[in-house]
């Protein structure tokens, strides 16, 4: 309690006095057990965890909700056991807390990057009011699978731009002073390939190769690393037949070691449990030391240290120094967050109750929200639609749906608390009727349960299809339930759930003068929609503004800016799929078919990564390209706003190493910059790349910059550019 002392001679005064349980039992992290008036015999081992709170043998807590509650358990730790050591509580703030902004898949579609750490802080903000202080996000696992449903938490394909993403989000959670009143401990996981399973199936096996590792999925984790992240979250996969939790390889070497790591490593939910599952372990006692010695410092709800660690220590299986070395990393994160000078300073009724839903957060929601939106198609500007727009029809049942467009991964949220797309163009126009067209989900819609689709029931068709033919544009709301996607929401299919697509092709039939907006986790193949419809508005799952972001768009209040994160295929069978794809051996040739290529559709996507258009229209011009200092390239381009309506657009910089020791991507992202150009406005964006954006990592995991020639490419996405060669030297 010395203040005095600075936080690595307090950690280390506290370290002296602990006995060999008690370390142990700052490594032990617990879900939820208590009500706030007692023991919750639903939860199961409830009196268990009560015991060890106030012996002390408890270092965190997650799934805890409000204050009140938080209070009561803090008070336990604090004022029953022998040190009075307080808990971390930990929960997963994903994209919001009560004011839940897009899913992150969503916002990393703005490319906004001071945006995007609003967002975050916004989030920190609503949860420490709430008693917590420390989330488990962002996720910055890569993905390049649209099956997998985890997707919708991440920044979606990119390593580059997944890693800026990461960052930001670190920054709005931690801000400067993690013990400060709206900020939180962050944590960024699930480390490492997590977003890699085999054939997108949650959960299953990964098996990547060294260069996938180091060049895709380890750079969002260091980038956040050297920003000062607090806690890592290690991931269920096995790597090279190796579960993460256990894996010393990944922890110690390299997060640990080689990049200086000095925050801790939290398990996910039972992998040390896990490790067993796997077989890498013959039971949990073994699964325990692995993990231990591996460098996982905190067991997430295994109860695998708190039942076996200290036979471990006292046998050597597990050396002291890996529990001290544990210990310290926990508890310095507990004095940095300020829970020793007031292991309350998080409980305050009064700001629970008047930081949730604060006009703030509501107005930094629908910002981040209208950002996210990106344009797939407008064919002859029929949108933005009037105001004065005579008979406009909603049809589709998300398009009433309050609950939905929360997305998956909002546990601390409310149902029915965004704002319909309905509701949101009601405040624009009264011109419009509305015709559900049937229900796309059936039955229940818990989160723990899988999401049933209509697969049937077609007595709604005939009311949309009058409705359509009686009216002048319709505005169809189609996509997937907020709970088919997120964690253990795997597809088959990337089309549109249930009878959607029948219903969409039918009302097509009578009315062809049909705006699609896409309310969806993951990219969709929507091949027919593309081919056939006039505009096509990809919205996401947006949050508690929702409606509003949408119809401010439908009508032109705001003009959508947002490029996408992730490929868009044509069809299933083509994923994986993504930009920065490897040469083959053999590429397009014409002359016969021993070609890489399918036979049933082409190698390319529907929408290209970085994809999305505007309501009006850029020009890139005057590509130049020159050696400056240092081996650093300065690269320029004009931009310039050819339309009559301001806008905003993400300048994006692709290179390519045409010849390297390890053979490079066709393209990879290294710069990008969201200008704001008024109508005629040109501007000259300039991108300086250094060794750092020229560079790769070997497959020693060494990072080298080889001389010879280079590709220098600039567009509006990833298929359109401008490109210039350039040799380094
Ligand atoms: C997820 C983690 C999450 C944890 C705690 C796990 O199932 O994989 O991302 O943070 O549960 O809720």
């Amino acid at each position: 309690m010395n203040t005095e002392q600075n936080t690595a001679a307090r950690v280390e005064t506290l370290l002296q006095q602990m006995t060999l349980a008690e370390k142990i039992g700052q490594m032990n992290q617990y879900s939820d057990f208590w009500e706030v008036t007692g023991p919750n015999s639903q939860a199961g081992d409830a009196e268990m965890k009560l015991d060890h709170l106030v012996q002390g043998r408890v270092g965190s807590m997650l799934n805890v909700r409000g204050v009140e509650h938080i209070y009561k358990l803090q008070k336990l730790a604090v004022e029953e056991s022998r040190l009075g050591i307080p808990l971390i509580f930990g929960f997963d703030v994903i994209h919001g807390h009560k004011t839940l902004g897009p899913i992150p898949l969503a916002e990393a579609a703005s490319w906004d990057l001071v945006a995007i750490e609003q967002a975050a802080r916004v989030a920190a903000t609503e949860a420490a009011a709430v008693g917590l202080n420390w989330t488990f996000a962002p996720m910055v696992d890569i993905s390049r699978d649209a099956r997998w449903g985890r997707v919708m938490e991440g920044a979606g394909e990119d390593p580059y731009l997944g890693a800026q993403v990461g960052v930001a989000r670190v920054k709005g959670f931690q801000g400067e002073d993690l013990a400060a009143n709206n900020t939180i401990a962050a944590c960024a996981k699930h480390f490492a390939a997590y977003g890699f399973p085999e054939a997108g199936r949650e959960y299953n096996t990964v098996d990547i190769g060294t260069s996938t590792l180091y060049n895709v999925v380890f750079p969002p984790f260091r980038a956040v690393v050297d920003a000062g992240v607090r806690t890592v979250m290690n991931a269920f996969n096995i790597l090279n037949g190796v579960p993460a939790t256990a894996n010393s390889q990944l922890q110690r070497d390299l997060l640990k070691g080689a990049w200086g790591f000095d925050g801790f490593i939290v398990s996910d939910w039972r992998s040390v449990v896990e490790i067993v599952t796997h077989g890498f372990a013959a039971d949990l006692q073994e699964a325990a030391i692995i993990a231990a010695n591996a460098g996982s410092d905190m067991d997430m709800e295994s109860y695998a240290y708190i039942h076996h660690l200290e036979a471990a220590v006292v046998s050597g299986a597990v050396p002291i120094a890996v529990v001290d070395d544990a210990v310290r990393r926990i508890v310095r994160l507990k004095f940095e967050l300020g829970l020793f000078d007031d292991p309350y300073r998080y409980c305050d009724v009064e700001r629970e109750r008047t930081m949730i839903y604060h006009p703030d957060h509501l107005a930094a929601a629908l910002d981040m929200a209208r950002k996210s939106i990106v344009l797939l198609k407008n064919q002859d500007n029929l949108l933005p639609l009037s105001r004065k727009q005579e008979k406009i029809a909603v049809i589709g049942a998300l398009a009433v749906d309050k609950t939905s467009p929360l997305g998956s991964w909002r546990i601390g949220s409310d149902d029915e608390s965004a704002v319909s797309v309905l509701e949101g163009l009601l405040a624009y126009s009264q011109n419009i009727r509305y015709a559900q067209g049937g229900d796309v989900f059936v039955g229940t819609t818990d989160f723990r349960e899988e999401i049933t689709v209509n697969e049937t029931d077609r007595s709604g068709f005939a009311e949309a299809i009058k409705l359509a033919q009686e009216s002048a544009v319709v505005v169809m709301v189609l996509g997937e339930h907020g709970f088919q996607s997120g964690e253990a929401r795997s597809r088959t299919q990337l089309d549109l759930p249930g009878l959607q697509q029948e219903l969409l092709e039918a009302v097509y039939a009578v009315n062809p003068n049909i705006v699609l907006v896409l309310m969806n986790g993951r990219p969709l193949a929507i091949p027919w929609a593309d081919e056939h419809l006039p505009a096509i508005l990809e919205t996401w799952q947006l949050g508690t503004q929702s409606g509003h972001a949408i119809a401010e768009v439908l009508f032109g209040d705001y003009n959508p800016s947002g490029k996408l994160p992730m490929t868009f295929p044509r069809n299933v069978g083509q994923v994986p799929i993504y930009y920065n794809h490897f040469r083959t051996g053999r590429p397009a040739v014409a002359e016969d078919v021993f070609w890489s290529h399918y036979i049933d559709e082409a190698n390319t996507p529907l929408y290209p990564f970085g994809y999305g258009l505007s309501y009006t229209t850029f020009a890139y011009a005057n590509l130049s390209v020159e050696g400056i200092a240092g081996r650093s390239i300065k690269v320029s381009i004009e931009v310039a706003n050819q339309g009559n309506r301001s806008g905003e657009e993400v300048v994006q910089l692709y290179i390519c190493d045409q010849v390297a020791t390890v053979a490079r991507p066709v393209k990879e992202l290294k710069g990008f910059e969201k200008v704001e150009l008024a109508p005629g406005e040109m501007k000259v964006v300039v991108f300086i790349l250094t060794e750092k954006e020229l560079g790769f990592f070997n497959n020693e995991g060494m990072f080298v910059v080889e001389p010879g020639a280079f590709t220098i490419m600039v567009g509006t996405n990833s298929r359109d550019v401008l490109s210039a060669d350039y040799r380094l030297a």
